[in-house]
């Protein structure tokens, strides 16, 4: 199976996880696109979304599903959505497609955060996937500098995000403790989100690999 065949099954399985009549958090990127049309397919009763991302949005509207803005909702039961790398711990580094702010906030308001990913996403030690940090514009200089300084080499995407913000990719680091990387380099003026999910990781991994399926549960 190649790896978008694994997106598939992972989008597919993780349909276990709706529940239909309730609001349902929906995540970013090509796992999630793949999740999005399987729920599609599936006919479920979802009353609404709440998105991740002006692509998800754009995607779910033109199912027919609702998108609500997270200030109309509470509290979310389930969201879906994938990772870049996820470690045994189920931290993960998110925005390779540059959601990490808004996916970090969906996430926090979620009871289940159900984590869909290819094999090639599950790593012992994060970091080989460059960690995307979210930056206010005016702050992308000073901030590349406090990061140069911890041993990481900041490349700045040319991408501005939902927010109007840039992103920084940040090379060189092997994260061993990301509870307290995120923690310390969320502290640093400017940033705005770290993609680093930590302290909210998953807690649930559905894993596409040649066997199938494999279901972690934290
Ligand atoms: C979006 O900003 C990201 O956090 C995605 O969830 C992550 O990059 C996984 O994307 P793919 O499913 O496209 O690999």
């Amino acid at each position: 199976m190649n790896q978008q065949e694994l997106k598939k099954l992972v989008g597919q399985a993780a349909l276990k996880y709706v529940k239909e009549g309730e609001i349902l958090g929906v995540g970013t990127g090509s796992t999630v696109d793949c999740f999005i049309d399987a729920l599609k397919v599936s006919g479920m009763k979802i009353p609404a979304c709440v998105s991740s991302s002006e692509r998800s949005t754009q995607k779910l509207l033109s199912y027919g599903f609702k998108v609500l803005d997270l200030n109309e909702v509470e509290r979310i039961g389930v969201y879906v959505d994938g990772a870049d790398e996820i470690d045994s711990n189920f931290a993960m580094i998110k925005g390779g497609g540059g959601a990490l702010t808004r996916e970090k906030i969906v996430a926090m308001v979620s009871d289940r955060f159900v984590c869909i990913a290819d094999a090639s996403k599950k790593v012992d030690v994060l970091g080989k996937f460059p960690l995307p940090i979210e930056v206010i514009p005016m702050a992308v200089r000073a901030v590349s500098r406090e990061i140069e300084k911890l041993g990481g080499k900041p490349v700045l995407r040319d991408f501005t995000t939902d927010n109007g913000n840039k992103i920084l990719d940040v090379h060189g680091w092997s994260i061993e403790n990301p509870i307290q990387w995120e923690e310390h380099l969320n502290q640093i003026v400017g940033v705005v989100t770290v993609g680093l999910f930590a302290k909210r990781g998953a807690d649930v991994l559905l894993l596409g690999t040649e066997n199938g399926v494999k279901t972690f549960s934290a």
